[in-house]
C-alpha cells in the first residue's frame, strides 16, 4: 500500500512537471509570433506616361519583400495582395500566391504592380504632380496565415509592411522609404 502511494505520488509529480514545462514552453519559446515582413527594394521597371492630349500609359513597379518567420514552426500564408495607393486611393494591386515558410527561415517574395494611367487620371491632382516631376505612391503588403507550433496548434498570424514611394519622372528613378510594421 505504501509503495503504491509513493509510486503514484512520483508519477503525479512527474506528470505535473512535464505539463508545467510544456505549458511554459508553449507560452514562451514556442509562443507564435507574427512573421516580420521587411521591404527590400522598390524598383521602377518601366514608366510610360503621357498627359497630353490624353492621360495614358502605365507605370510598373517591382516590389521585393523578405518575410522572416521567427517561429519554431512553419508559417503558411494564404493568397495575398500587394497594394499601391496614390493620394490615398487604391490604384493598383498585384497577387501574391500562397506559400509556406519553414521554421526560423527567411523567404523573399517579389511581385510586379502595374499602375495604369486611367486610374491616376481620376485624381484631379495628377496632371500637376506629373508636371512637378514627382509622383508619390504608398505600397502595402499584408500576409495572413497560420503558424504551426509543436506540430499541434495552428494559430493565426499576420504581418504587414509598407513603403512611401516617390517616382521622379524626369530621371525615371524611384526613392522609397519602407517600414515593416504598418497600420492601415
Ligand atoms: C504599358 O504602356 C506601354 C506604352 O503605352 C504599352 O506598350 C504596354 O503594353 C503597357 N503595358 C501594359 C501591361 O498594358
Ligand atoms: C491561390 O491562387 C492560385 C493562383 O492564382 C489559385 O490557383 C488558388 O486556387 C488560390 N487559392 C485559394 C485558396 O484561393
Ligand atoms: C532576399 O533578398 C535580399 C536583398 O535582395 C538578399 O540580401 C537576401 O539574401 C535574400 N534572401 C533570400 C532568403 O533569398
Ligand atoms: C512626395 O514625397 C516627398 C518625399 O516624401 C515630399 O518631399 C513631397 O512633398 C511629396 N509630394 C507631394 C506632392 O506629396
Ligand atoms: C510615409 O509618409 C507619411 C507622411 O509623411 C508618414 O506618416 C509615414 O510614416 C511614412 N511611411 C513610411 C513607411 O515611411
Amino acid at each position: 500500500m505504501g509503495k503504491w502511494k509513493i509510486c503514484c505520488g512520483v508519477t503525479a509529480i512527474l506528470f505535473i512537471i512535464v505539463a508545467v514545462v510544456f505549458v511554459i514552453l508553449t507560452f514562451t519559446l514556442f509562443k507564435p509570433k507574427d512573421p516580420k515582413i521587411t521591404p527590400q527594394s522598390v524598383t521602377l521597371e518601366s514608366i510610360d506616361l503621357v498627359v497630353f492630349p490624353v492621360i495614358k500609359g502605365n507605370v510598373s513597379l517591382g516590389l521585393v519583400v523578405t518575410v522572416d518567420n521567427p517561429n519554431y514552426g512553419g508559417f503558411k500564408y494564404m493568397n495575398s495582395t500587394a497594394y499601391v495607393n496614390y493620394r490615398g486611393n487604391l490604384v493598383a494591386e498585384a497577387p501574391i500566391e500562397s506559400d509556406s515558410i519553414p521554421a526560423r527561415a527567411k523567404h523573399n517574395i517579389s511581385t510586379t504592380v502595374i499602375v495604369f494611367a486611367d486610374k491616376l487620371a481620376t485624381d484631379p491632382n495628377f496632371p500637376t504632380d506629373f508636371l512637378s516631376g514627382v509622383l508619390n505612391f504608398t505600397s502595402s503588403t499584408i500576409l495572413h496565415g497560420k503558424v504551426r507550433v509543436l506540430n499541434l496548434l495552428k494559430l493565426k498570424a499576420s504581418s504587414s509592411s509598407g513603403c512611401n514611394i516617390s517616382i521622379l519622372v524626369q530621371t525615371e528613378s524611384v526613392d522609397s522609404v519602407c517600414k515593416s510594421k504598418i497600420r492601415l
